[in-house]
């Protein structure tokens, strides 16, 4: 039989049917309370309520567990890129070989940018930040490609899938070519995914820039490690707006914008920031910890702590063991990776994180590893977002091909005045 959770309100004895999900989870099925009570639950946040069923990505935050379409994210660490792992996110499967060479097809086919859409750049105030360039440019392409809005037959997704995952780093690396002054360089057909974003980002119209391999094994699990968290703050606001049958260029754009944020996304730049003012002395690492606790102060410690994970964020252990072997190759030590570490120390042995169970998330580590490989600070909310489109393009998809999914419209507990009248402005003391 199935299981039911009894909810008591007043005299109202309430049934509700208990989901499960594949894994064995339990969650209280309250999607018909308000039709046959007329009450709501309050859950800001959304803390505690799923908003969808989902197959793509699995997380077990007390163990430290992800896992993208059941592959623990620990055995992408080898063999696979990046575009074989977004494939798999969005459609559901590892590719047969075929399936992956002709997405990789579809991407070199659509690396280069409109000549309408690059013209844009140029009226881009030089210091404008490159993730209000990616949002907007995100937005705009459905400018360019209307066809694609409208993707109602399979193939089309795929090719505005495809569009979007190769387009978005070309907008990334242009966006950083103008913040310098630099003249754009356009993709290379003949380079993989990591290696033409690194060209295009470092390459001069004289010279070639020569991308060293384990710098393009690197970012190339840097984008891994960032393709999917399940329904993160980001994914939730590309679902939001995908759910009104927005398109999928509007949605993922939505989704830079909440990964800006610097509880999001944004943290690997704080934490660089952070890090950087130790070094130059601004402050000691116990100093940090002290006001990361102090609950006057708006300071965090940023790279620390996370919705889900209560133990380690197995994305922030790769990235630290990768830490280890970039700089080693780079024979390049840098200042900041020892006081991390230092501040990893502190933190893990201090109660108040032990106590509240924090532990470094995906951005503590990513921030440096990407400023070891030569991407300048501001660039590195962006590479997330390059790294996160996949995920962001297969929760829209599966939102999407759901014929249960609804316009994501949630209730409010209602605080402010009763009736009241409006009084004309010249009778208002
Ligand atoms: N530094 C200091 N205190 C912290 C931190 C931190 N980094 N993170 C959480 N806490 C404290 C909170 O103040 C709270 O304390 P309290 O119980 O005394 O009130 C307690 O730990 C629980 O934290 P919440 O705020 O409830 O955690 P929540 O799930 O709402 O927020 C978040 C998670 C936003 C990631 C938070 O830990 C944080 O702000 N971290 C720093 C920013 C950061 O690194 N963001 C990146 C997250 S990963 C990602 O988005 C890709």
């Amino acid at each position: 039989m199935s299981e039911k959770a009894i909810l008591t309100v007043g005299d109202q004895r309430i049934e509700l049917p208990v989901m499960k999900g594949t894994d064995g989870r339990l969650s209280i099925d309250i999607s018909q309370l308000h039709a046959q009570t007329g009450l709501t639950t309050y859950d800001p946040a959304l803390a505690n309520t799923a908003l969808c069923r989902s197959a793509i990505t699995w997380i077990d935050g007390e163990q430290g567990v992800l896992r993208y379409r059941g592959v623990p994210i620990e055995q992408f660490d080898q063999a696979p890129s990046f575009v074989e792992v977004a494939w798999t996110l969005i459609f559901g499967r590892l590719p047969t070989r075929a399936e992956l060479d002709h997405f990789r097809e579809q991407l070199t086919a659509n690396e280069l940018l409109h000549e309408g859409l690059k013209a844009q750049f140029q009226h881009i105030p030089a210091d404008a930040p490159p993730m209000a360039i990616l949002s907007a440019s995100l937005s705009n392409l459905a400018c360019f490609h209307r066809q694609f809005i409208d993707v109602e037959q399979p193939e089309r997704l795929v090719e505005a899938a495809a569009r979007l995952i190769s387009k978005v780093r070309t907008i990334a690396a242009f966006s950083y070519r103008r913040s310098r002054g630099l003249p754009f360089i356009y993709p290379d057909p003949s380079l993989r995914y990591c290696a033409n974003f690194l060209h295009m980002m470092f390459s001069l119209p004289y010279r070639q820039y020569e991308v060293s391999p384990q710098i393009e094994e690197a970012l190339n699990l840097i984008f891994i490690l960032h393709a999917d968290h399940e329904q993160n703050c980001s994914t939730t606001a590309v679902r939001v707006v995908g759910s009104a049958r927005a398109n999928l260029f509007a949605s993922c754009a939505a989704g830079v914008s909440a990964l800006w944020g610097p509880l999001h996304g944004g943290a690997n730049v704080e934490v660089i920031r952070m890090l950087e003012r130790i070094h130059a002395g601004g402050m000691t690492p116990e100093q940090c910890i002290r006001d990361a606790k102090d609950k006057t102060s708006p300071f965090r410690l940023y790279g620390f702590g996370h919705r889900v994970y209560r133990n380690f964020d197995p994305r922030a252990q790769v990235l630290r063991r990768l830490c280890d072997k970039v700089f080693a190759d780079l024979k390049q030590p840098d200042p900041l990776l020892d006081i991390a570490r230092r501040l990893e120390e502190l933190a893990l042995a201090d109660p108040y994180f032990v106590e509240r169970k924090l532990y470094p998330n995906v951005d503590f580590y990513s921030g440096i590893l990407l400023r070891g490989i030569g991407i300048p600070t501001n660039m590195f909310t962006v590479c997330f977002a390059i790294g996160r489109l996949p995920g962001w393009i297969a929760q829209w998809k599966e939102q999407h091909d759901d014929p249960h999914s609804r316009i994501i419209r949630p209730r409010q507990v209602y605080t402010g005045p009763g009736e009241s009248d409006y009084v004309p402005i010249d009778q208002r003391s």
